[in-house]
């Protein structure tokens, strides 16, 4: 049984033959209506959703399966004090496939060595977001036609942004990648990024502090919201809220093939002038969502008997998570870390950060 926490827990071969899947789909969507049929998904989303709750459900519906699940903590038994382990436990006694949503960065993990069918990470915290990645990999590939060779631009909530974290993850894997990281300097991407995926990918980084100055060389514009739920005040959310905004004056200076993209919802980092742009995919990014979700459930739902990647690995006992959002913080859990390849520092085997 395989579970889906993040994009590195697939080979690229294997993201290939989804997104191939996907594509098949999208072109004989009839020879997949009863490919599920029979089958439960669940969907538990502990944190409000549009896009990913809704496509997951309408995949599974397309596949012929059904869906069951709760779209806010305060309708399930949460509220009550049960824990992750034990809810994520209890319901893979009633589906046959979980997708999960919580806003503890590291619930995925827990959820994973507790669930009894395969199990996707449908964004944990600020920590990641998978199937968003899978997602942008599928526009990635009908817009650009291959994962190689890109300069893309990354704006906005870079530290808190998972579907940031997921997608360089996924795309520093590729060939001749260039990330332009655009974003306030209390919100860049994480040490752990940038040491243990970043640098070690040897895929170059760029730091901009505006749109304008980027623009020209980016193939793909990456933005994202700042997130007002990821502060602490509403002040510090304030202060970030206009750093960047995409308008038509700023994309006078891009690339005619450029491709704007958004994991959505957005607020107001996307003026709605952009959306008629030829440019603007973000809107189609969102379709592509449902089509490479319903590949996901099928390969997942394929893989029942593939060798487990939930198999204990070597962890040692540490000191408390310092990262305030971590599940650690949160639930009865041992604190637990693994020692990074790349450095020797102690992470948080949940939510990846340094302990300190
Ligand atoms: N992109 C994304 O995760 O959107 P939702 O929060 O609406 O699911």
């Amino acid at each position: 049984m395989r579970h889906l926490l993040d994009t590195t827990d697939l080979t690229l071969s294997e993201i290939d033959e989804m997104v191939s899947l996907a594509l098949d789909i999208i072109e004989n969507g009839d020879k997949y209506a009863k490919a599920c049929e029979g089958k439960k998904l669940a969907t538990l989303f502990f944190e409000p959703s549009t896009r990913t709750r809704l496509s997951f459900e309408a995949a599974m519906l397309e596949l012929g399966g059904s869906v069951l699940g709760f779209s806010e903590a305060s309708s399930s038994s949460t509220a009550k004090g049960e824990s992750v382990g034990d809810t994520i436990r209890t319901v893979s006694n009633y589906a046959d496939i979980i997708a999960m949503r919580h806003p503890h960065e590291g619930a995925a993990f827990v959820a994973k060595r507790k669930t009894l069918v395969p199990l996707i990470n449908a964004g944990d915290g600020g920590h990641a977001h998978p199937t968003q990645t899978l997602t942008d990999l599928l526009t990635i590939f009908r817009e650009k036609g291959s994962f190689n060779n890109l300069t893309i631009g990354l704006c906005g909530d870079l530290k808190f942004g998972r579907t940031v974290h997921s997608l360089i993850k996924a795309m520093s894997r590729y060939s001749n990648i260039r990330f332009v990281l655009i974003s306030p300097e209390e919100l860049k991407v994480p040490e752990y990024i940038i040491k243990d995926v970043l640098l070690p990918s040897g895929a170059e980084y760029t730091e901009a502090k505006t749109i304008e100055e980027a623009i020209p060389e980016l193939d793909i514009l990456y933005m994202t919201r700042v997130q007002r739920e990821r502060f602490a005040t509403e002040e510090e959310y304030l202060k970030h809220r206009d750093a960047f905004i995409l308008d038509l004056e700023k994309l006078k200076g891009a690339k005619e093939y450029l491709t704007i993209m958004h994991p959505l919802p957005r607020v107001n980092e996307i003026a709605e002038e952009v959306d008629s742009d030829k440019r603007a995919k973000y809107f189609e990014q969102a379709l592509n969502g449902k089509y490479i979700r319903m590949a996901l459930i099928l390969t997942l739902l394929n893989w029942r008997n593939e060798p487990d990647n939930n198999l204990p690995e070597s962890y040692i006992e540490c000191g408390k998570c310092s990262n305030p959002h971590c599940i650690s913080n949160y639930q009865s859990l041992k604190n637990l870390c693994k020692i990074s390849e790349t450095d020797g520092t102690k992470r948080c085997i949940y939510c990846e950060n340094e302990i300190l």
